[in-house]
């Protein structure tokens, strides 16, 4: 779809300037081009391992939610299986199965109570689609670039969009290019580096050493990864001017008063004592939301979403909002900090549980990202760097958690990391 006014949606706070002009340059230079009759038609997406950069399949990695009732079952059942989000050790197998199944009713009739299903299919797609659509003018190199969505625990899982990879001309001895986009913000084993950890497997058992002969083939899809981006200006920006909305709707007088209490998905301290460096990313990004916003208001970060009768990261957002509006701080806002959409956690469990509970006109929630546009030139800004660099991961994803034993996190980091950078995997 072509931009009715090529530079509505772009904003210089999203872009650094020059990443800002660049873009405008491009949408200008396309978009006369247009006007003329002159636009080129996109390819048809075909591979050639010795051929031109393009096409790039941008795959956006995130765990995903039942659409509908019916699939929370199925969905519980694979997010219960998972050891990498929720360890169970060796009764994993069995515990797994036997948690899922009692938590399905009640989890249904949360998912019916926000409308019969999760929006997150809705908001990757279209985050996605519009993402590459800014690409194409910002990276014409690596052009076109083809939205594609992976999610852990339900459809399309990684498996299909694998499938589907190279069902569309990719790999196979064709070769190509695709960046596994994790739509986890703040890196951690038990979201993004479970994505990557089954997008590894199913590469092997899709087009890896399994399926010729034990021999590396030829001419398989070329792999990089964006893991993790706590503190990009796109993101902060979108956060920052979410906030600010929310805060105008507070009567002047006591806006500065206002706490902002950022709420992320809560992890088992088992994962946090192992090393993981989630928590540390998240905090990061609220110190640089809250730069942004020049520290107006008194903040916190709390956690939310605990499950089952292992010790969790706290403090518990549930808990924080009931302890301030019992000592009289009655207007707080609510930010979901580490979650690119809606989704349960921020439908059920923050309008309908934490904010109904409190009672109180002045606890709001600040909306999430969904089609925010200055998030999703944040994630292009993000993405045409990623592109033009050429790296193929962070330096940070090349190292394991100190308590890590797990071989599944070292050989697939040494595959991500690639041939140059393995032997930093530790
Ligand atoms: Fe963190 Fe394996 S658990 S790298």
């Amino acid at each position: 779809m072509a931009l009715r006014n090529p530079l509505a949606k772009l904003s210089r706070s999203a872009l650094s300037q020059s990443a800002w002009r660049q873009t405008a340059a491009t949408t200008l230079s396309s978009y006369s081009e247009q006007r003329c009759g002159l636009a080129t038609a996109v390819p048809p997406v075909t591979q050639d391992a010795t051929g031109s950069k393009g096409p790039t399949a941008m795959v956006f990695l995130n765990m995903g939610g039942p659409a509908t009732t019916a699939d929370v079952g199925d969905y519980l059942s694979r997010l219960f299986a998972d050891a990498d989000l929720i360890p169970l050790g060796r009764l994993q197998s069995y515990l797994g199965p036997l948690i899922s199944r009692r938590r399905t009713p009640k989890i249904e009739k949360q998912y019916a109570a926000i409308g019969g299903g999760s929006p997150i299919r809705k908001w990757s797609e279209y985050q996605c689609e519009e993402m590459c659509k800014l690409l194409d003018k910002l990276c014409p190199e690596s052009a076109p670039h083809k939205p594609y969505v992976a999610f852990r625990y339900t459809a399309p899982l990684t498996e299909e969009v694998y499938q589907q990879l190279l069902d569309d001309g990719f790999g196979k001895g064709r070769g190509g290019r695709a960046v596994a986009f994790t739509q986890y913000p703040q890196y951690s084993c038990s979201t993004t580096g479970s994505s990557l950890n089954e997008l590894w497997k199913w590469r092997n058992r899709l087009e890896g050493k399994r399926v010729n002969g034990g021999v590396e083939p030829s001419g398989t899809i070329q792999w990089s990864v964006i893991d993790r981006w706590p503190t990009h200006p796109g993101l902060v920006e979108a956060f920052a001017r979410n906030i600010e909305e929310t805060l105008a709707t507070y009567p002047e007088d006591r806006r500065n008063g206002v706490v902002l209490l950022f709420s992320a998905h809560s992890l088992p301290m088992s994962v946090i004592n192992r090393g993981d460096p989630y928590a540390a990313e998240v905090a990061a990004t609220v110190h640089a939301v809250m730069q942004r916003l020049n520290f107006s208001n008194p903040y916190r970060l709390c956690w939310q979403s605990q499950v089952g009768p292992y010790p969790w990261l706290g403090a518990q957002t549930s808990d924080t909002v009931a302890n301030y509006v019992k000592k009289g701080q009655t207007d707080l806002a609510l930010i979901p900090i580490a979650f690119t959409s809606d989704h349960i956690e921020t439908l059920f469990e923050l309008d309908q549980e934490v904010i109904h509970d409190a009672n109180s006109p002045g606890v709001k929630r600040v909306e999430s990202l969904n089609g925010n546009s200055v998030f999703i030139e944040g994630l292009a800004d993000l993405a045409a760097s990623h592109l033009r660099s050429n790296e193929l991961c962070s330096h940070q994803m090349t190292l394991r958690c100190q308590g890590c034993t797990s071989d599944r996190c070292l050989e697939q980091k040494k595959f991500f990391a690639g041939a140059k950078e393995a032997a930093l995997v530790r």
